[in-house]
């Protein structure tokens, strides 16, 4: 290798070691993307059928995400939603079935977190057991299986969980508010999680669970739309609406990932688990 070869060689390796020290931790593009600039053409909504299309087919956006009933997709300056996120809960209400849904998230493209992504991940556990747990959004582990909660805080719930008899083989289902896993393990921003809140309320209406658990302030916060911190919210059953369907009771509690790093927490996570045995035992899991 010539001198020159060799100082350039040294310049990119610290300009490598540069981005590691920033917590650079994944490989993307060569060229910057500006996300700040739309992408995408004007989605195109599905269309229902004149007269005669399905239930879900009948269903459109409302503000934050929710769906209504209306004879076409309002526009985006009537409901306050954006087109991507009309485009979002019109793909959301098309689905009939839990396949069809996660289908539908993969074809959604709305989002730049599916172009950092490995793989969307959907959910894990027993979809008809009637208990869903709902977590914040995949890690490392989880976008490189394509499962949620498979990692070091994943672990840590599944043996909290098995100590009240529950596990994810035979009496629970989990997904996370977000399918996509942010770059670094950022905190998910309130426009993602109001661009895929439709996939999730789709969800637990297609899933149909008696009783929700909301794992840590993402969680409790996007899905109950509180400005309340999780260390109010936890500790308490709230109502977590769906459209078209009853209000599911939600529990929110701690998240694993914040009980490993605040060991101490962990007496306070332990009583909310205790408050969802009691009410399992009281209305029959
Ligand atoms: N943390 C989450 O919130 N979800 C996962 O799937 C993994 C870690």
């Amino acid at each position: 290798m010539t001198e020159m070869a060799q100082a350039e060689a040294a310049a990119l390796l610290a300009a490598l070691r540069l981005q590691l020290d920033w917590g650079a931790d994944e490989a993307l593009e060569a060229a910057p993307i500006d996300r700040t600039q739309p992408r995408l053409a004007p989605p195109t909504l599905p269309e229902a059928p004149a007269g005669s299309g399905s239930q879900s087919r009948r269903l459109a956006t409302a503000p934050g995400g929710g769906l209504r009933r209306a004879g076409g997709p309002p526009a985006a300056a009537e409901t306050g939603a954006t087109p991507l996120q009309q485009q979002a809960a019109a793909l959301a209400a098309e689905a009939d079935s839990l396949p069809a849904l996660r289908e539908a998230m993969a074809r959604f493209d709305g989002s730049p977190l599916r172009e950092t992504a490995t793989n969307l991940v959907f959910a894990d556990g027993v979809a008809e057991s009637g208990l869903m747990f709902i977590g914040e959004a995949p890690g490392a582990d989880e976008d490189r299986l394509g499962r949620p909660f498979v990692g070091v805080s994943g672990q840590l719930l599944d043996r909290m969980l098995a100590s009240i008899g529950l596990s994810r083989e035979r009496n629970f289902y989990i997904t996370n508010i977000l399918p996509f896993r942010p770059p670094g393990n950022r905190t998910p921003t309130d426009a993602e999680i109001l661009l895929f809140l439709p996939f999730l309320l789709r969800h637990i209406a297609l899933a149909r669970p008696r009783h929700l658990v909301l794992l840590g302030g993402v969680a409790a916060k996007g899905l109950l739309r509180s400005k309340e911190g999780i260390t109010r919210l936890r500790g308490r059953w709230h109502q977590v609406a769906v459209p078209e369907e009853a209000a599911r009771p939600a529990l929110a509690t701690l998240h694993p990932a914040y009980l490993l790093r605040t060991p101490g927490a962990k007496r306070d996570a332990w009583s909310d688990l205790l408050l969802l045995r009691q009410r399992l035992a009281e209305e029959g899991g």
